[in-house]
């Protein structure tokens, strides 16, 4: 689809200029509440969640090799942990209540130190009632640098949400165990932000090589993103660079919690329009506008692939083949499911608010979906019975999909599982703990997608 000039005319026209980043002065990471504008200008600000006052969260950036070591401090009314979304993680550092950690109680502290093997863009979240304060605005960046990184002129992150505020008083609608939301699609919004603002701008020059790292930092919103005026390619996913860098033709899509690397030249001249936008059903809208200059630099030509991080090499053709049914929701409703030791009915279950299942599970099983020895190869299929999409993801670990053909695709930590189809993944189990594998609609998580797997 080609994207008009005019989507992005349509968008503001105020040029809302982002607030800076506070450059952190000491290693805590507060949680705490603050007040935002994330509306366009003329609407209220909005009562947000925050790690350091603002969102998203604190910065994060150190070299890859390099550690974290930060103290979560709670300030807010509910129990919170932290999730280093994608890091190849010590597990008792991986931040989930109930498996890794004790959820943080208020006041308190909790103290995350650990290493970030591999370079590339992640992302820190709450793990605790994460369909609530995720919403809320609980997460943030967490970029590992390479020590070679390509040669642009400017390096940008730009995180995507989705947010539901009340259209009078601009804050966040508290309707988080919304039945009608975690049966269907997840919990939509009615305004995307980046970086915590609306239809934000960022001086450009034209000609000028950009680094865009895209998060997706929304409860449930795929995102079907196009360029204008930029051309370029597809470096990196879910942190992970590609061996093939992959021009951006069309749109691409951005799941929740999924991550692109895009390295794009800036091909408007100057005072035109360039810009990133969103395309829906009834044509999109733009999410970042560049306001572009005449630039001193030159041109660059061609790309190399982002320096590879350090991933086992291996075989999996051999390996056992785990089969891991999406079930339930909207329109195929669950006939009934295991909560507990229990079996329950459908209807038993939606009335405690359970519309999901993972292979008959209606909450994270006692026993591990997968018990696997460290170093073992295996391949999960994910097989979407249901009538909605999915975002599948594993924590501690980064997979392979095992594309149409048999070959390995590219390394990813959150996979898109359309509705009605099968995709299979490959991935060493070379990281030990009990690790989470669910769905990245928050909703959809709460509701029922939730497994385990354990390595020993
Ligand atoms: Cu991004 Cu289980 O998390
Ligand atoms: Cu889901």
């Amino acid at each position: 689809m080609m994207l008009s000039r005019r989507r992005f005319l349509q968008t503001s026209t105020a040029l809302a200029l982002l607030p800076k980043v506070a450059h952190a002065v000491s290693s805590d990471l507060v949680a705490q509440e603050a007040v935002q504008q994330i509306a366009p200008d003329g609407y209220p600000a909005t009562p947000v969640w925050t790690y350091g006052g603002r969102v998203p969260g604190v910065d994060i950036r150190l070299p890859q090799g390099g550690r974290v070591s930060r103290k979560l401090i709670n300030n807010l009314s509910q129990p919170t942990a932290v999730h280093w979304h994608g890091i190849r993680i010590d597990n008792a550092m991986d931040g989930v209540p109930g498996l890794t950690q004790d959820a943080v109680e208020m006041d308190q502290s909790f103290d995350y130190d650990f290493v970030a093997p591999d370079a590339g863009t992640y992302w820190y979240h709450s793990h605790n009632r994460s369909t609530e304060q995720v919403a809320r605005g609980l997460y943030g960046p967490l970029i590992v640098e390479e020590s070679n990184p390509p040669d642009v002129d400017q390096d940008l992150t730009l995180m995507l949400d989705d947010w539901r505020l009340d259209p009078e008083s601009a804050h966040i609608v508290d309707d988080f165990d919304n039945g009608h939301d975690l049966s269907h699609a997840g919990r939509l919004g009615n305004l995307v932000s980046v970086n915590g603002g609306f239809d934000p701008a960022y001086p450009v020059g034209s000609g000028e090589r950009l680094r865009l790292r895209l998060i997706n930092a929304s409860n449930a919103r795929i995102f079907d993103l196009a360029l204008d005026g930029l051309a370029g390619w597809i470096v990196a996913l879910d942190g992970m660079p590609l061996a093939v860098p992959l021009p951006v033709k069309d749109s691409f899509p951005l799941a929740p919690a999924q991550r692109a690397d895009l390295v794009v030249d800036v091909t408007s001249a100057s005072e035109d329009v360039a810009g990133l936008a969103s395309i829906e059903r009834d044509g999109g809208y733009g999410l970042v506008r560049f306001q572009v200059s005449e630039a001193s630099t030159s041109q660059r030509q061609g790309i190399e692939p982002l320096p590879a991080n350090n991933m086992p090499e291996f075989q999996y053709d051999q390996a056992p083949l785990h089969r891991m049914s999406l079930q339930g929701g909207a329109m195929r409703w669950l006939e009934g499911a295991k909560l507990g030791d229990q079996d329950l009915t459908g209807r038993e279950l939606a009335q405690l608010g359970r519309f999901w299942a993972l292979n008959g599970y209606a909450e994270r099983p006692k026993d591990p979906f997968l018990d696997s020895r460290l170093g073992q190869v295996h391949r999960i299929e994910f097989v979407n019975e249901t009538a909605f999409p999915h975002a599948m993801h594993l924590h501690g670990h980064h997979f392979r999909l095992v594309l149409p053909d048999g070959s390995l695709g590219p390394w990813r930590d959150t996979v898109l599982v359309d509705r009605g189809q099968t995709r299979q993944i490959a991935l060493v189990t070379d990281n030990p703990g009990d690790w989470l594998l669910h769905c990245h609609m928050l909703g959809h998580a709460a509701s029922g997608m939730m497994s385990w797997f354990s390595v020993t």
